[in-house]
Formats: structure tokens, sequence, C-alpha cells
């Protein structure tokens, strides 16, 4: 018996729509870096919630330190949640200038970003130290999204497996397979970061997926199928759906498109739980 070609189509449409979905909500946090005061983020937030009401996505701001407590209450009531863009992982003592993870919770935040490259590049961070915020953000019921990504001379070198692949083992040491399974990672190549270059779909994709793969191998199947893999890197509101509708990318860290209302919720609005 010969199928026709609708009859064909309709047996491939079936197939699609018996594919299980991942079950993976997509989280869109917004990182403002070292812009915005508190009463500008104020402003900000004011602006975005309202935009942001029918999104289908989950959905955080991540503003300096000083600004946590006026955007925190200006959120109230919103869907979206408070994020901080780094913690220290000691409960307190003589660290001057670090912030403890109990001074964040008090504020309610319920995110925090560890491992940024900006970070890692500026402010001396390794695999180790992001590992030690990882884990006194795990244990104080927080979720840590923890970045990777590789420089350009990485890439150009063929490096960029063997630099994600090392710095997800190390950000990721000790921590048991249900302490990962809640996570969110951020891919993030760093010639992407603010510099208007974004990867290719297929480029960001890839490493998600042998992100993924990683995960299986550290832990297993189920694991690295509940982690969330945001991507990062001059996503915009014009490449934000492309990205999103990869398989393997379930959300996106946003840095300077995150800083207009407008643009941010258009990124948000382009994220869709399947
Ligand atoms: P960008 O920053 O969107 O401005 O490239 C992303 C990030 O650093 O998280």
């Amino acid at each position: 018996m010969r199928l026709t070609d609708n009859e064909i189509e309709a047996i491939a449409q079936k197939i699609v729509a018996k594919t299980p979905s991942s079950g993976r909500r997509p989280i869109v946090v917004g990182n403002w870096k070292m812009h915005k005061t508190p009463s500008e983020g104020e402003a900000l937030v004011r602006e975005l919630a309202a935009l942001v009401e029918t999104a289908d996505c989950e959905i955080g701001v991540a503003p300096a330190y000083p600004c946590l407590g006026q955007v925190g209450r200006a959120l109230g009531g919103s869907k979206i949640s408070l994020c901080a863009q780094n913690a220290y992982w000691e409960k307190a003592g003589a660290f001057t200038g670090e912030v403890a993870i109990g001074m964040l919770t008090e504020l309610g935040v319920s995110q925090v970003i560890i491992g940024h490259s900006e970070r890692r590049q500026f402010f001396g961070e390794t695999d180790e130290t992001v590992n030690l915020r990882a884990k006194a953000v795990l244990e104080a019921g927080l979720v840590p999204i923890l970045c990777v990504g590789e420089s350009l001379q990485e890439r150009d070198s063929g490096l960029t497996h063997a630099v994600v692949d090392r710095q997800v083992r190390g950000g990721l040491a000790d921590l048991s397979g249900s302490q990962v399974a809640g996570m969110v990672l951020a891919y993030e190549p760093v010639w992407a970061i603010g510099t208007g270059k974004v990867a290719t779909v297929e480029e960001a994709q890839e490493v998600h997926s042998v992100i993924r793969q990683l995960l299986a191998e550290l832990h297993d199947a189920p694991t690295a199928g509940a982690v969330r893999i945001q991507y990062g890197g001059s996503v915009k509101p014009d490449n934000a759906a492309q990205l999103l509708a990869q398989p393997d990318i379930d959300g996106a860290l946003v840095g300077g498109a995150a800083l207009k209302a407008t643009d941010f919720a258009a990124i948000c609005m382009a994220a869709k739980a399947e």
C-alpha cells in the first residue's frame, strides 16, 4: 500500500504531537549588571510587571544589591521574582564588600546568579569559588543560576566543549542529583555578551545539548532532563523566539535588553511553556 503525501503529513503531525514535552518551564532573567539606581529600578519593574502579565514563563530580574529592597517591594504581587547577581558562601563575618545569602533571603531574593563571566574575568572567580557559592545558595533553599561559557579565543581554538565541560563539572562538584535538578544553568558564550554578536541557533543548541549530555553522565537522564539551561549573550526581541524554540534552550539570561521594559517584555513573551 502506498500512502499519499497528505496521509504521510497526517501521520507526521501525530508523531510530533505525541513527542513528550520536556516539562521544563522556560525561565527568562534580566541581569541588570551595574545599571539602574533603586528608583530607576523601581520604575522599570513597575512598567515591566504590567507588560508581562500574560507571559507563559518564569521571569526574574537581578538588580544590583542596593536596589534589591526597593525593587523587591515594587514587585510585590507580580509574577516577577527577585534575583541577586552574586552571593558569598559564608554566613557572616569579616568579609568586607561581600553579601551573605541570609541578607538576600530577607529581601525576598529567590535566585542567585553565580559564576557570571564578568565575575570570572574581572573579579577572580574560579570554578572552586563558583562551586562554594552554588552549595551555599542551595543550602539556603534558593536557586543558583550557574553561568558557563567560552571566550572567543577558546572557541577559535576548538576548546568550547572542553571549557564548558570543565566549568560545569567544577561548578557542580559534590552536588547531588536532586540539588542539580533544581538548578538553572546559563550558557553564555563570552564573545556574545554585550557585543551584539549572538551565537547562531545551531551553535547555541549544540552546546546546550552537550551540557545536557554531561549532566546525564554526571547524574542521570531524569536529572539532565529536569535542569533548565538558559542561553545568554545579546538576546534581543528579534532573535529570542528562534533561540527559545530550540529543544535544549529553556530560557534566556538577558543583559542589555533587560534595561528597557518593552524589549525585556518582548523576550519574555517569546518564551512559551510547552
Ligand atoms: P547581554 O548580556 O544580553 O548584554 O549580552 C548577557 C549577560 O551578560 O548575562
